[in-house]
């Protein structure tokens, strides 16, 4: 393939001679001629380069705000793309730039396009009624001059507007493509494979080239790390890799979910996992960042290991041999290093339905769109005489892998929930974790935190005498899918 083909701004751009590393963000402002989108931090921390990217919701059409400056080029081949440039139309303003300007939303400006492209996503949702929703929605947005109350407005204003405007029929219109790409430039090669088989092929003949999904991490390398990455295998293409469906058994969740399709699906319905994502980065970050990006990282302080290590999560790793199935307990090997083998995937986690009581919690300096110093997903399983037949810790920031607490767990086997077994568990947390001091927070600071969770979430359980189960959102809709 000579030429990348993507829209802007409802113009086609065809593209070639270009990096592969070249970023979404860098292309519109020094190669279109569009410098609206600007740049702030180059690693999706402050939403300045958010621009809008016709994504698919079911079978709708959706506007997703994603940051910019975290896409290479080649990921939005065959996509539509719409920058703060192209919203008004014969002169008249956008919604959201009109309600931005009535609110007094701008001083120096410079964050102002990427607030209004966040808001446009807000403005064609039609999930924007609860109380915080538009927090997350704008939580990934800096402004360091106007104040966020004049921008809170503007958003409440234009927040599920959906006006039956020119964007909206585009949302009916088509054009959601992820088909096969094969983009080189010199030495530099993308890839993004459409079948199993000639994904196992290429990382067969390229065993060096880096699997990319959502890239809200790998790119951080070429942004801020100024490693190139020569070759790249983009999983996106995969729709097999996309499916996200609930039955009696449990729920199937594809590695290529994105975060934010995630969140919404598991809405009333797997709270853990819902209240986890509420806290988890950015809704840019959330539309692009996937469920397999995140635990293939390994990080020990990634958000959704502990919550898959309480609620007893299988993960399918799929390589050119078939699928196998290991436990999320013997997933995470060391630090960064997981049971992946070369040549393997990981396809899909799979969380089977339990009658417990399940919770999830994250401490980090500041509420929102930061990275946690402890994390923790706790599970507890009872039976009709409210003994304890389960029970699952998962901690992140506490150990060099995402880890459950041993001790803490036995200590309430077969036991009930009283005030001498908790002080038994708190005390045996204690030693199931040796944390380490570093600018997040300190190991007594951690030890703390993380005892504070489990007292909690135990505070949490003896009120529901009843055992809030996991399983209450699939049994009131046997097999749905989302
Ligand atoms: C501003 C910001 C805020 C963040 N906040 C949080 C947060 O609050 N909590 C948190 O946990 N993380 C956070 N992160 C980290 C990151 O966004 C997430 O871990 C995300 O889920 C990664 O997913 P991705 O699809 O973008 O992965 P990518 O960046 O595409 O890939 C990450 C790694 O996984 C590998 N990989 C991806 N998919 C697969 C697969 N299916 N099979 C095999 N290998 C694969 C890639 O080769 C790469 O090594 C944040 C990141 C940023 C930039
Ligand atoms: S430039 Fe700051 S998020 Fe992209
Ligand atoms: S208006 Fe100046 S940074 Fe927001």
């Amino acid at each position: 393939m000579e030429k990348l083909q993507f829209w802007v701004n409802d113009a086609l751009h065809e593209v070639a001679g270009v990096s592969t590393n070249l970023t979404l963000l860098n292309y519109l402002r020094y190669h279109a001629d569009l410098p609206g989108t600007k740049e702030g931090c180059a690693e999706g921390d402050c939403g300045a380069c958010s621009v809008v990217l016709l994504d698919k919701d079911g079978d709708e059409g959706a506007y997703r705000a994603v940051n910019s400056c975290l896409l290479f080029l080649p990921a939005v081949h065959g996509r539509r793309i719409y920058t703060v440039e192209g919203l008004a139309k014969n002169g008249e303003l956008h919604p959201v730039q009109e309600a931005m300007v009535r609110n007094l939303g701008s001083q120096c400006g410079y964050c102002t396009p990427g607030f209004v492209m966040t808001l446009f996503e807000a403005c064609y949702r039609d999930d924007m009624d609860g109380p915080w929703q538009l927090d997350d929605q704008l939580c990934g947005n800096l402004c360091r001059c106007t104040g966020y109350r004049p921008i809170r407005a503007a958003g409440k204003e234009v927040s599920g507007l959906r006006p039956k405007d020119h964007f909206h029929e585009a949302l009916s219109a088509e054009s959601f493509e992820t088909s096969e790409v094969q983009y080189s430039e010199k030495e530099q090669r993308f890839w993004r494979p459409n079948s199993f088989e000639s994904l196992f092929a290429l990382l067969a003949e390229q065993p060096q080239a880096k699997i990319i999904a959502g890239a809200t991490d790998l790119a951080l390398e070429y942004t801020k790390f100024h490693r190139a990455l020569p070759l790249l295998v983009s999983i996106e293409g995969l729709q097999e890799l996309k499916v996200l469906s609930c039955d009696n058994k449990g729920w199937t969740i594809g590695a290529g979910v994105t975060l934010s399709r995630l969140e919404m699906a598991v809405a009333n319905r797997l709270p853990a996992l819902e209240n986890m994502l509420r806290y988890f980065a950015s809704r840019q970050i959330k539309n692009r960042a996937t469920v397999g990006g995140n635990i293939v990282n390994a990080s020990p302080i990634g958000d959704l290991a502990p919550v898959f290590l309480a609620l007893d999560a299988r993960f399918h790793l799929r390589s050119a041999q078939g699928t196998r199935e290991v436990s999320s307990d013997e997933f995470f090997l060391d630090y960064r290093k997981t049971a992946l083998q070369e040549g393997e995937i990981f396809e899909a986690v799979f969380i089977p339905h339990k009658d417990a009581y399940a919770n999830s919690y994250k401490v980090s300096k500041r509420k929102e769109m930061d990275i946690s110093a402890v994390a923790a997903g706790l599970a507890l399983c009872r039976d009709a005489d409210g003994k304890i037949t389960e029970a699952r810790f998962g901690f992140g920031g506490m150990a060099a892998t995402p880890k459950r607490a041993d001790g803490a767990e036995k200590a309430l086997l077969g036991r009930k929930l009283t005030a001498g077994t908790i002080r038994a568990s708190l005390a045996a947390l204690e030693s199931d974790f040796a944390p380490m001091t570093d600018h997040r927070g300190t190991s007594w600071y951690r030890q703390k935190v993380a005892k504070n969770f489990l007292l909690g979430f135990f505070e949490e359980a003896m009120k529901n005498e009843a055992a809030q189960t996991i399983r209450a959102g699939a049994l009131a809709h046997p097999e749905v899918r989302v």
